[in-house]
């Protein structure tokens, strides 16, 4: 892993800045990027409409890019839609089982207390529509998600369905999602999965967890904004029309009435993002040449360097793991966090404080505002050293 800041163009125009915030988005690899920019340049037309040679060629790049983020995932290319990221997929979610009756009044829905408000509001939001009860699974003492709470949670009260994230996007804590998967389909619940701070680390098979549903950016992964996958099984899909409504998603249209189109197709209104899925293709590809495991053993050592040399900063509150998934959040209770952000980023230390869009999670761990280090595959430990050592200055 050493070398991989050369595929990153941004690290040759900015060689001294230190970036530590790839949850919120990551860098973009050359290939990527090449990508992008030859299919612009050399094949754009919009898909599936075209009878001519460029817009086929360009319809078959899609297509094949469906299946590669399928193959990322291990799911069958039928069962991705293309979104524009995970809040569209987790909305898209809830308005899909909403429209297609599997929500009614009465229903309970169980989510967790790490949840990034993508997986939060748009289930406040319905709660304004229909008459729904939302809970949130506790976390435990050691800043864990209390599975036993959550098993609890599921036994007691007739949950239709469960939304959990994979990794916190604060904490970085890692939930047992296979096992909530399983929980939830003991007690009937469909489940939906925020894979936004996992999918760039941690190798997923939708099969092997057998969740219902899942969600990923493609921006975290290395590839372009405004793509995302929203993954359903075949099983649930089958049972669904689509809530949005257009072009491109309808076999025929009458005047009072219309006849869909096959999944997945009829989750894709209007012209999709087109390249911007060329590209996610791309991202993964280049994610599986360095290699699923390599990046993961990678970040984990990192992670661990860096926990060990933040414990040794006096007065340091960390509410991450050691076994965190590539974040480590802390706290100065001396100390103003974004004060602390806008020092380091005064020298070229690029992380962030604030509350991370988890105003519940900051309220249960007792704190107004925190800071933290996120990394991806390109970091080092030079990196978190130069942190480290302008961290001691700042609160010296
Ligand atoms: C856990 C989690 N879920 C959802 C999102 C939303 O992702 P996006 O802004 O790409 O839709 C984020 C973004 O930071 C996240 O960290």
């Amino acid at each position: 892993m050493k070398n991989i800041k050369k595929d990153f163009p941004f690290f040759q125009h900015h060689e001294n800045i230190v970036y530590l915030d790839s949850a919120a988005s990551a860098q973009k690899p050359q290939v990527m990027i090449d990508c992008i920019k030859h299919t612009y340049e050399t094949s754009y037309a919009n898909v599936h409409r075209g009878s001519f040679p460029v817009s086929d060629n360009i319809t078959e790049k899609y297509e094949q890019a469906r299946k590669t983020v399928a193959k990322f995932f291990h799911a069958n290319p039928r069962e991705v839609i293309f979104t524009k990221g995970t809040t569209d997929s987790i909305n898209m979610s809830i308005r899909t089982l909403e429209d297609n009756g599997f929500i009614k009044d009465g229903d309970h829905i169980l989510l967790t207390e790490f949840e990034h408000h993508s997986n939060l509001v748009p289930w406040l939001q319905l709660q304004k529509r229909k008459n729904i009860k939302i809970h949130l699974a506790p976390i435990n003492d050691q800043q864990e998600l209390d599975i036993k709470e959550y098993e609890n949670l599921l036994k007691k009260h007739p949950i239709k369905i469960t939304a959990f994230t994979h990794v916190s996007n604060t904490t970085g804590t890692l939930l047992p999602i296979k096992k909530m998967s399983e929980l939830a389909k003991k007690h009937n619940a469909i489940s939906i999965i925020d894979a936004a701070q996992s999918a760039a680390h941690i190798d997923i098979d939708v099969k092997d967890i057998q969740c219902d549903i899942l969600a990923a950016s493609a921006h975290k992964m290395y590839g372009p904004t405004s793509v995302g996958i929203l993954y359903i099984t075949e099983e649930l899909l089958k049972k669904l029309s689509s809530p949005v409504g257009g072009g491109s998603m309808v076999n025929q249209v009458f005047r009072d009435s219309f006849e869909e189109q096959e999944y997945p197709q009829n989750f894709e209104a209007g012209t999709p993002p087109i390249v911007e899925a060329i590209g996610f293709a791309a991202a993964c590809d280049y994610i599986n040449s360095i290699g699923k495991t390599k990046i993961y053993e990678h970040e984990k050592e990192l992670t661990e360097y860096a926990y060990i040399l933040l414990e040794t900063l006096p007065n340091i509150k960390i509410f991450s793991h050691k076994k965190s998934v590539g974040i480590i959040n802390f706290f100065f209770p001396d100390h103003m966090s974004i004060q602390i952000a806008e020092e380091l980023g005064e020298r070229n230390i690029c992380i962030r404080a604030g509350r991370f869009c988890t105003h519940p999670l900051l309220e249960t761990l007792g704190i107004s505002s925190s800071i933290r280090i996120s990394l991806g595959m390109y970091n080092t430990k030079e990196d978190i050293d130069t942190a480290y050592q302008a961290l001691s200055e700042i609160i010296a």
